[in-house]
């Protein structure tokens, strides 16, 4: 398995490019499923959870094409679905235990194919992450569904006028559910009548989502607040859409600069899905300044450490606890950090406690007391942005970090090594 080894104390410097957000591109993939026409998405992440769910896709019976670049190299962030050989609505367990965002096939096949066959995604490191809202959902819009050896089976009813199709309803999903929302928003496109979604994610990947569904002809109101309406239209057709930038990515390389004393620009970001992470990096001490399409940031000599609570957007992220726990790991002052959403969420701490921090684990809430450095040492990744908060602190550390299972970054980082080291940190791929 792949090792990241870094040298630490290099203050990041110079210019980055945002990818396309991970988050967004899974559901976008799946929406192809939606209509017979080519769906051509761009601004695609080079990431291992796109090929997966690609992948997956394609043993649908989904053709994949990448469009070939001008210099005639693929130029893989330019992708079309066809979805008109749809002949196989199957998720199967091996595919969906690598990559738990496979359930998000589930309303689309239903809808589209009047029938699924998903395996129920097993729990990850960070918690159990049940899927019992999107099967509610469903089963409220008069899918026939069941949990059968690991599999979840939904059959759209038979309609009056004998067709398979799935009915529009009044769903409110128990809590907000990123992935539960857009399944069950994509599952209403097609469905015979209105979709009112109560409690929605408000996410800017669902908001992404949906303009794209509203260009295939889907038609949609709502998406960004917590009540998204969907009336059920009989087909959609083909588009081309641009994959929103990934706020995370963002968040993450905004937090390297700020934790090693840089200054970094980010362009093709997207400054107005972060707002949270932005407001908390200019209360530890960061100069930032925002463009339409970039950010800048300029970190203090020592940060000031911040304490936070992770919330459905607009409040601050979970995917950036880790990172902000990292860069609290050596700022001046104590942090308290409230983790709402996973009930897993904090096994980064143990492994930052070996390079050094000084972290008090309590339940969903952990104490960070900034200390003077962090020192080099083998630490392991355990979850994709648990790596991210080992990244940051291996780039701050003294000597050398090196991260075991770097599998767990490449699902979600594009190029990273190669983005870092432009920024002027010292990285290497271990093979
Ligand atoms: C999405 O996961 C993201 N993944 C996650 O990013 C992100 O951490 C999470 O939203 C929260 O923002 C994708 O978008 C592909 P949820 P999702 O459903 O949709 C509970 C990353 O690192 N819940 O919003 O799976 C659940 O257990 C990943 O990029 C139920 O109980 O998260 C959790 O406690 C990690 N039943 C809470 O709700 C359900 O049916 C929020 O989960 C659904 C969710």
């Amino acid at each position: 398995m792949d090792k990241l080894l870094i040298e630490g104390g290099a203050p990041l410097h110079g210019e980055a490019a945002i990818s396309g957000a991970k988050n967004a591109a899974l559901p976008l993939l799946c929406a192809a499923l939606l209509t017979r026409e080519p769906l051509t998405l761009t601004h695609v992440p080079r990431l291992n959870d796109v090929d997966t769910m690609l992948g997956l896709l394609e043993q649908m019976g989904v053709k994949v094409f990448r469009e070939t670049g001008v210099s005639g190299r693929a130029d893989e962030s330019t992708v079309t679905l066809d979805a008109s050989g749809l002949d196989n609505p199957v998720a199967p367990y091996e595919r969906v235990k690598t990559m738990r965002a496979a359930i998000l096939v589930l309303g689309p096949l239903a809808a589209r194919a009047g029938e699924a066959k998903v395996s129920l995604p097993g729990g990850c490191a960070i918690g159990a992450r049940p899927v019992d809202q999107h099967i509610k959902g469903l089963a409220a819009m008069g899918a026939e569904i069941s949990v059968l050896h690991g599999y979840i089976l939904a059959r759209a009813p038979r309609q009056k006028d004998g067709s398979t199709r799935l009915s529009g309803a009044r769903l409110f999903t128990d809590m907000v559910t990123v992935t539960g929302t857009e399944n069950l928003m994509m599952a209403a496109c097609l469905a015979a009548g209105e979709t009112v979604i109560e409690n929605a994610a408000r996410e800017p990947e669902v908001v992404d989502l949906a303009n794209c569904l509203i260009k295939m002809g889907a038609q949609i109101s709502g998406a960004g607040s917590d009540v998204i309406r969907i009336r059920g239209v009989a087909s959609m057709h083909g588009a081309t859409h641009r994959i929103m930038p990934d706020r995370i990515e963002t968040g993450t390389y905004l937090c390297a600069a700020a934790a090693t004393g840089g200054s970094i620009r980010l362009t093709g970001a997207a400054p107005g899905s972060l707002d949270a992470v932005i407001d908390k990096l200019t209360e530890s001490g960061c100069r930032i300044t925002i463009e339409s399409d970039a950010i800048n940031l300029a970190a203090p000599q020592r940060l000031t450490s911040v304490s936070l609570r992770t919330s459905p957007y607009p409040a601050f992220p979970t995917d950036m606890q880790a990172q902000f726990m990292a860069i609290n790991s050596v700022a001046e002052g104590t942090a308290v950090i409230r983790e709402t959403i996973f009930e897993n969420r904090f096994m980064h701490a143990v492994e930052l406690i070996r390079l050094g921090a000084d972290i008090k684990i309590d339940g969903n809430t952990a104490v960070v007391h900034g200390v003077a450095k962090l020192d080099g040492a083998t630490v392991m990744a355990t979850d994709l942005r648990a790596s991210a908060g080992l990244v940051i602190a291996g780039l701050v550390a003294e000597g050398e970090t090196v991260i075991e299972r770097i599998y767990h970054l490449d699902r979600g980082y594009e190029h990273l090594e190669q983005k870092l080291g432009a920024l002027g940190a010292r990285v290497r791929r271990l093979r």
